[in-house]
This record gives structure tokens, C-alpha cells and sequence, in this order.
């Protein structure tokens, strides 16, 4: 008996959603097996619903930050930090490994009808390696839980550094973890970024009211002038 495409997702694939402060929902696909990117993490869906929050988004005047904005998100793994912010009105580049780029085009292409003003395109981007194909500097660049590992410390700063120009804001999001390699992991990055760039930690009252937790911090990053 033929399988059908959707038959073929439901086995390998389940889905989260995420409902979006307008009462649209985000249809993100996780697979059943893989690697770390494979599955929405905690510090994916707060940084999600920070970006729709007052401060980007003005209810009343329906006004937001990111329409015509460009960014890129680092270490994607679904997209769901991407397409949210495509959602709202960004031309987003999504970037990862080639491994992940099938979840992230299958993710685009669920989520189309939700991407009306905004862009969104999914690219590899190994960190460390060169960004030509992704200058001029975007406005924001946003990632998610991508400081977990010693190897990537060096080069996902080198990334950040080469991105980022005079004018473009980093949000970074992350789960802080207090097991094995994770705490000094983050702390070599940090000290690493910090000798470059300028923080900004955003506090609880200017994240979603729900999705927050004590755990989880998000920081804007900028240049240091000179
Ligand atoms: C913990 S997952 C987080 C995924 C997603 N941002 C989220 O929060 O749901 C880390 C992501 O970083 C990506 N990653 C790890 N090392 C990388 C590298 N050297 N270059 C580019 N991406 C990398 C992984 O493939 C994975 O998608």
C-alpha cells in the first residue's frame, strides 16, 4: 500500500505549537529521532514569545520592530525562533548544519501561510566558517540554547564577531545549566564575547508573562564602540 508525504512526517515526526499572541498557531515538527537540533528546546519558546512582546510589538497601533527588519538566527535546529520572527514581519535567514536543513525546510514550508510581509530562507552556517555569503550585517541576530559545548565556544564567537556590525543587536537566549561542562562552557564564552561586545540582560517584567522561567536568561548584545 502506498504511504502518503503526511503518513511518512507522523511516523518519523511530532509536532508542538505554538500559539501566537494574535491566536495564530505555529506548527513546529520535531523529529522522533536525531541530534540536539531536532527538538524545540525551553529557551527556543521563550525567546519566541519575547519577540512578540510590547516592547517589538505595539498592540495598539499593530506596529512591529521586525517588519523589514533582516536577521539571522544561529544554530536554528526546527526554526521555530526564525519563523516566528518571519511571522511578525522580518526577512529571516535561518542557518545550521546540513543535517538539520531538511527539518528546517519542512518547518518553512508548514508555516508558510503565517509569513505574509516577512521572508524567511533557511542556509547552512557551520560556525567558524566564512559569513560572505551572509553580509551586509543583519540587524538582529537571534540564537537559542547554542552554548553547550566547549569546541563551538571559539567559533561561535568568531561568528558573532564577524556578523555583527556597529548597528546589529544580538539576542541570545539560553537555558542556564549547573551540570558537568555546561557552567564553565558558558563561562568561557561570555568572557570570550564580552572583550568585544557590550550586554544587556532582559529582565523577567519585559519577557512573556508566561513563558519565562529563572532558568532561562536572554541578553542583548552589542559592539563596544572602537
Ligand atoms: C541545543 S540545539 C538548539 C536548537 C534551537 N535553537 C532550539 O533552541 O530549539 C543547538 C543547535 O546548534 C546547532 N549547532 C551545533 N554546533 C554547530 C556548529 N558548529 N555550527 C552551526 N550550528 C551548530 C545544532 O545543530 C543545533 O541545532
Amino acid at each position: 500500500m502506498a504511504v502518503s508525504p503526511e503518513q511518512q512526517i507522523s511516523a518519523t515526526h511530532f509536532v508542538r505549537e505554538i500559539e501566537k499572541n494574535d491566536g495564530s498557531v505555529l506548527k513546529v515538527y520535531q523529529c522522533s529521532t536525531g541530534d540536539v537540533g531536532c527538538v524545540v528546546w525551553d529557551a527556543a519558546i521563550v525567546l519566541s514569545k519575547y519577540l512578540e512582546t510590547e516592547q517589538f510589538c505595539n498592540s495598539r497601533s499593530g506596529v512591529s520592530t521586525w517588519s523589514s527588519k533582516q536577521v539571522m538566527e544561529l544554530g536554528a535546529g526546527t526554526g521555530v525562533v526564525g519563523i516566528m520572527a518571519a511571522s511578525l514581519g522580518a526577512n529571516v535567514t535561518v542557518t545550521d548544519l546540513e543535517d538539520l536543513q531538511p527539518l528546517l525546510q519542512l518547518n518553512i514550508q508548514e508555516n508558510r501561510e503565517l509569513v505574509r510581509t516577512g521572508s524567511i530562507t533557511a542556509k547552512v552556517l557551520k560556525w567558524g566558517e566564512n559569513v560572505t555569503d551572509f553580509l551586509p550585517h543583519p540587524d538582529y541576530i537571534l540564537m537559542a540554547d547554542c552554548i553547550y559545548y566547549e569546541q563551538s565556544v571559539v567559533p561561535l564567537a568568531e561568528t558573532l564577531k564577524l556578523l555583527s556590525g556597529p548597528d546589529t543587536c544580538i539576542i541570545c537566549c539560553y537555558e542556564q545549566r549547573t551540570m558537568g561542562v555546561n557552567p564553565e562552557v558558558e563561562k568561557r564564552f561570555f568572557e570570550l564575547l564580552l572583550q568585544d561586545f557590550e550586554a544587556e540582560e532582559v529582565p523577567a517584567e519585559r519577557q512573556d508573562p508566561e513563558f519565562n522561567s529563572p532558568d532561562i536568561h536572554i541578553l542583548h548584545l552589542r559592539r563596544r564602540n572602537g
